[in-house]
Protein backbone atom coordinates (compact mmCIF):
# COMPACT_ATOMS: atom_id res chain seq x y z
CA UNK A 1 0.00 0.00 0.00
CA UNK A 2 1.35 3.23 -0.84
CA UNK A 3 1.77 5.91 1.92
CA UNK A 4 -1.00 8.17 0.44
CA UNK A 5 -3.69 4.97 0.86
CA UNK A 6 -3.00 5.07 4.37
CA UNK A 7 -5.78 6.35 6.14
CA UNK A 8 -4.88 9.05 8.79
CA UNK A 9 -5.68 7.21 12.03
CA UNK A 10 -3.43 4.35 10.69
CA UNK A 11 -0.99 6.52 10.05
CA UNK A 12 -0.81 8.39 13.13
CA UNK A 13 -0.32 4.62 14.53
CA UNK A 14 2.52 4.05 12.44
CA UNK A 15 3.92 6.96 13.02
CA UNK A 16 3.70 6.49 17.21
CA UNK A 17 5.11 2.73 16.59
CA UNK A 18 7.71 3.95 14.38
CA UNK A 19 8.78 6.28 17.87
CA UNK A 20 11.24 4.83 19.99
CA UNK A 21 9.83 4.07 23.40
CA UNK A 22 12.18 5.31 26.47
CA UNK A 23 13.63 2.35 28.45
CA UNK A 24 12.08 3.44 31.16
CA UNK A 25 8.43 2.05 29.46
CA UNK A 26 9.26 -0.68 28.30
CA UNK A 27 7.88 -4.34 29.25
CA UNK A 28 10.02 -5.36 32.12
CA UNK A 29 8.16 -8.77 31.95
CA UNK A 30 7.59 -10.77 29.43
CA UNK A 31 4.35 -10.59 27.58
CA UNK A 32 3.58 -7.47 29.47
CA UNK A 33 2.07 -4.91 27.07
CA UNK A 34 3.39 -1.62 26.25
CA UNK A 35 2.01 2.12 26.90
CA UNK A 36 1.86 3.54 23.84
CA UNK A 37 -0.05 6.60 22.69
CA UNK A 38 -2.84 4.84 21.58
CA UNK A 39 -3.85 3.98 25.01
CA UNK A 40 -5.58 7.35 25.70
CA UNK A 41 -7.65 6.62 22.80
CA UNK A 42 -8.40 3.03 23.91
CA UNK A 43 -9.85 4.24 27.57
CA UNK A 44 -11.73 7.12 25.67
CA UNK A 45 -13.33 4.25 23.66
CA UNK A 46 -13.92 2.31 26.72
CA UNK A 47 -15.43 5.03 29.16
CA UNK A 48 -17.84 5.39 25.75
CA UNK A 49 -18.35 1.80 25.34
CA UNK A 50 -21.33 1.55 27.06
CA UNK A 51 -24.50 3.75 26.37
CA UNK A 52 -25.74 5.85 29.40
CA UNK A 53 -29.24 5.45 29.84
CA UNK A 54 -30.94 9.00 29.76
CA UNK A 55 -31.91 8.77 33.49
CA UNK A 56 -27.96 8.23 34.25
CA UNK A 57 -27.67 11.90 32.11
CA UNK A 58 -30.14 13.65 33.85
CA UNK A 59 -28.24 12.54 37.15
CA UNK A 60 -25.35 13.76 36.08
CA UNK A 61 -26.88 17.33 34.98
CA UNK A 62 -27.84 17.41 38.60
CA UNK A 63 -24.33 16.18 40.04
CA UNK A 64 -23.19 19.56 38.08
CA UNK A 65 -25.59 21.55 39.30
CA UNK A 66 -23.99 20.96 42.33
CA UNK A 67 -20.35 20.67 41.41
CA UNK A 68 -20.05 17.32 42.67
CA UNK A 69 -18.08 14.68 39.97
CA UNK A 70 -19.61 11.42 39.60
CA UNK A 71 -18.67 8.00 38.90
CA UNK A 72 -17.82 7.84 35.01
CA UNK A 73 -19.23 6.03 33.08
CA UNK A 74 -16.88 3.45 32.41
CA UNK A 75 -16.74 2.88 36.39
CA UNK A 76 -20.42 3.19 36.64
CA UNK A 77 -20.87 -0.36 33.85
CA UNK A 78 -17.84 -1.52 36.01
CA UNK A 79 -20.08 -1.18 39.33
CA UNK A 80 -23.33 -2.90 37.92
CA UNK A 81 -21.17 -5.64 36.55
CA UNK A 82 -19.52 -6.09 39.99
CA UNK A 83 -22.86 -6.09 41.41
CA UNK A 84 -24.53 -8.62 39.14
CA UNK A 85 -21.28 -10.72 39.62
CA UNK A 86 -21.82 -11.46 43.21
CA UNK A 87 -25.71 -11.68 42.85
CA UNK A 88 -25.74 -8.59 45.08
CA UNK A 89 -29.02 -8.24 47.17
CA UNK A 90 -27.84 -5.76 49.71
CA UNK A 91 -25.35 -2.88 48.79
CA UNK A 92 -23.95 0.10 50.90
CA UNK A 93 -22.97 2.70 49.58
CA UNK A 94 -20.87 5.92 51.19
CA UNK A 95 -21.90 9.28 48.78
CA UNK A 96 -25.14 9.06 47.14
CA UNK A 97 -24.61 12.20 45.18
CA UNK A 98 -27.25 12.80 42.66
CA UNK A 99 -27.40 8.96 42.23
CA UNK A 100 -24.73 8.51 39.32
CA UNK A 101 -23.13 5.55 40.75
CA UNK A 102 -26.78 4.84 42.27
CA UNK A 103 -29.01 3.89 39.26
CA UNK A 104 -25.74 2.14 37.64
CA UNK A 105 -25.39 -0.08 40.61
CA UNK A 106 -29.46 -0.53 41.18
CA UNK A 107 -29.12 -2.11 37.46
CA UNK A 108 -26.77 -4.98 39.03
CA UNK A 109 -28.58 -5.39 42.21
CA UNK A 110 -30.94 -8.55 42.48
CA UNK A 111 -34.83 -7.36 41.31
CA UNK A 112 -35.55 -6.99 45.01
CA UNK A 113 -32.50 -6.33 46.66
CA UNK A 114 -31.46 -2.98 48.07
CA UNK A 115 -29.00 0.61 47.78
CA UNK A 116 -28.41 1.71 50.73
CA UNK A 117 -26.67 4.44 50.48
CA UNK A 118 -25.05 7.60 52.97
CA UNK A 119 -24.35 11.23 52.01
CA UNK A 120 -24.08 14.08 54.70
CA UNK A 121 -25.28 16.42 52.47
CA UNK A 122 -29.38 16.35 52.31
CA UNK A 123 -29.78 18.20 48.72
CA UNK A 124 -28.06 15.56 47.37
CA UNK A 125 -29.51 13.22 48.51
CA UNK A 126 -33.26 14.68 47.72
CA UNK A 127 -31.81 15.50 43.95
CA UNK A 128 -30.92 11.72 44.12
CA UNK A 129 -34.49 10.65 45.21
CA UNK A 130 -36.12 12.93 42.34
CA UNK A 131 -33.54 10.59 40.05
CA UNK A 132 -34.58 7.08 41.14
CA UNK A 133 -37.85 8.30 41.01
CA UNK A 134 -37.83 9.60 37.59
CA UNK A 135 -35.91 6.40 36.82
CA UNK A 136 -38.89 4.04 38.08
CA UNK A 137 -37.45 3.01 41.35
CA UNK A 138 -39.19 1.52 43.50
CA UNK A 139 -38.73 3.40 46.96
CA UNK A 140 -38.38 0.13 48.59
CA UNK A 141 -35.00 -0.48 46.60
CA UNK A 142 -33.06 2.31 48.06
CA UNK A 143 -32.87 3.39 51.39
CA UNK A 144 -31.09 6.94 51.91
CA UNK A 145 -29.29 7.55 55.05
CA UNK A 146 -28.61 11.28 56.31
CA UNK A 147 -25.48 11.78 58.15
CA UNK A 148 -21.61 11.99 58.38
CA UNK A 149 -19.97 8.40 57.22
CA UNK A 150 -18.44 7.98 59.91
CA UNK A 151 -21.14 7.92 62.27
CA UNK A 152 -23.01 5.91 59.85
CA UNK A 153 -20.99 3.26 58.83
CA UNK A 154 -20.35 1.45 62.36
CA UNK A 155 -24.17 1.30 62.98
CA UNK A 156 -24.53 -0.85 60.11
CA UNK A 157 -24.35 -4.99 60.37
CA UNK A 158 -21.31 -7.31 60.47
CA UNK A 159 -21.18 -9.20 57.50
CA UNK A 160 -24.30 -8.13 56.03
CA UNK A 161 -23.73 -6.62 52.45
CA UNK A 162 -22.59 -8.10 49.47
CA UNK A 163 -20.65 -5.16 48.15
CA UNK A 164 -20.07 -1.71 49.55
CA UNK A 165 -18.85 1.05 47.42
CA UNK A 166 -17.04 4.13 48.39
CA UNK A 167 -17.25 7.68 46.85
CA UNK A 168 -17.46 10.10 50.14
CA UNK A 169 -14.53 11.82 51.55
CA UNK A 170 -11.04 10.46 50.15
CA UNK A 171 -9.52 11.65 53.54
CA UNK A 172 -11.77 9.47 55.22
CA UNK A 173 -11.62 6.10 52.41
CA UNK A 174 -9.58 4.17 54.53
CA UNK A 175 -11.64 4.08 57.49
CA UNK A 176 -15.02 3.64 55.06
CA UNK A 177 -13.26 0.82 54.03
CA UNK A 178 -12.07 -1.00 57.51
CA UNK A 179 -15.99 -0.56 58.05
CA UNK A 180 -16.70 -1.65 54.77
CA UNK A 181 -14.45 -5.13 55.33
CA UNK A 182 -16.48 -5.82 58.39
CA UNK A 183 -19.85 -5.43 56.74
CA UNK A 184 -18.96 -7.52 54.23
CA UNK A 185 -20.15 -11.40 53.82
CA UNK A 186 -17.06 -13.75 52.46
CA UNK A 187 -16.57 -13.85 48.74
CA UNK A 188 -18.70 -9.67 48.91
CA UNK A 189 -16.81 -7.29 47.14
CA UNK A 190 -15.50 -3.58 48.24
CA UNK A 191 -14.97 -0.90 45.56
CA UNK A 192 -13.86 2.22 46.22
CA UNK A 193 -14.04 5.37 43.48
CA UNK A 194 -11.30 7.98 42.38
CA UNK A 195 -8.44 5.13 43.12
CA UNK A 196 -6.14 6.92 40.93
CA UNK A 197 -7.35 10.69 42.18
CA UNK A 198 -6.96 12.23 39.03
CA UNK A 199 -3.89 10.52 37.60
CA UNK A 200 -1.98 12.00 40.69
CA UNK A 201 -1.42 8.35 42.97
CA UNK A 202 0.86 7.18 40.45
CA UNK A 203 3.00 10.01 40.42
CA UNK A 204 5.07 9.55 43.55
CA UNK A 205 5.76 13.75 43.41
CA UNK A 206 2.24 14.23 44.55
CA UNK A 207 2.13 14.78 48.70
CA UNK A 208 -1.14 16.49 48.67
CA UNK A 209 -3.79 15.27 51.25
CA UNK A 210 -6.20 13.55 49.08
CA UNK A 211 -3.66 11.86 46.72
CA UNK A 212 -1.68 10.45 49.67
CA UNK A 213 -4.40 8.53 51.71
CA UNK A 214 -5.75 7.25 47.93
CA UNK A 215 -2.33 6.16 47.57
CA UNK A 216 -1.93 4.22 51.26
CA UNK A 217 -5.43 3.04 50.95
CA UNK A 218 -4.78 1.50 47.29
CA UNK A 219 -1.78 -0.08 49.41
CA UNK A 220 -3.24 -1.09 52.59
CA UNK A 221 -6.00 -3.28 50.49
CA UNK A 222 -3.30 -4.71 48.14
CA UNK A 223 -1.59 -5.86 51.13
CA UNK A 224 -4.64 -7.24 53.20
CA UNK A 225 -4.69 -10.59 53.89
CA UNK A 226 -8.09 -10.53 54.21
CA UNK A 227 -8.55 -9.57 50.44
CA UNK A 228 -8.27 -10.15 46.42
CA UNK A 229 -7.64 -7.25 45.09
CA UNK A 230 -7.39 -5.47 41.48
CA UNK A 231 -6.57 -2.04 40.84
CA UNK A 232 -8.81 -0.67 37.70
CA UNK A 233 -7.93 2.45 35.70
CA UNK A 234 -11.74 2.45 34.43
CA UNK A 235 -12.22 6.33 34.86
CA UNK A 236 -10.32 8.14 37.82
CA UNK A 237 -9.76 4.49 39.07
CA UNK A 238 -11.82 1.70 40.79
CA UNK A 239 -10.06 -0.17 42.94
CA UNK A 240 -11.63 -3.33 43.35
CA UNK A 241 -11.19 -6.27 46.51
CA UNK A 242 -13.17 -9.68 47.09
CA UNK A 243 -13.50 -10.50 50.46
CA UNK A 244 -12.07 -13.68 51.47
C1 LIG B 1 -18.08 12.35 44.43
S1 LIG B 1 -19.59 12.63 45.20
C2 LIG B 1 -20.43 11.09 45.03
C3 LIG B 1 -20.92 10.85 43.64
C4 LIG B 1 -21.83 9.65 43.52
N1 LIG B 1 -21.21 8.44 44.04
C5 LIG B 1 -22.20 9.48 42.07
O1 LIG B 1 -21.49 8.79 41.32
O2 LIG B 1 -23.21 10.08 41.66
C6 LIG B 1 -19.14 12.57 46.89
C7 LIG B 1 -20.32 12.65 47.84
O3 LIG B 1 -19.85 12.33 49.14
C8 LIG B 1 -20.51 13.15 50.07
N2 LIG B 1 -19.68 13.22 51.28
C9 LIG B 1 -18.56 13.95 51.49
N3 LIG B 1 -18.10 13.77 52.73
C10 LIG B 1 -18.96 12.90 53.32
C11 LIG B 1 -19.02 12.31 54.63
N4 LIG B 1 -18.10 12.59 55.56
N5 LIG B 1 -20.02 11.47 54.90
C12 LIG B 1 -20.97 11.17 53.96
N6 LIG B 1 -20.96 11.70 52.72
C13 LIG B 1 -19.97 12.55 52.40
C14 LIG B 1 -20.69 14.47 49.35
O4 LIG B 1 -21.75 15.21 49.91
C15 LIG B 1 -20.95 14.01 47.91
O5 LIG B 1 -22.32 13.94 47.64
Amino acid sequence: MCPGTIPEHARRRRSARATPIPSAARASIPGRPIIAADKAQSWVYTEEFIIEPDTVLEARHRAEEFGITPVSPGVGAALRLLAATVDAHSVAEVGTGTGVSGLWLLEGIRPGGVLTTIDVEVEHQRAAKEVFGEAGVSATRVRTISGRALEVLPRLADGAYDMVVIDGDPAEAADYAEQGIRMLRTGGVLAVADALWYDRVADPARRDEATVAMRELGKSVRDDERLIPALLPSGEGLLAAVKR
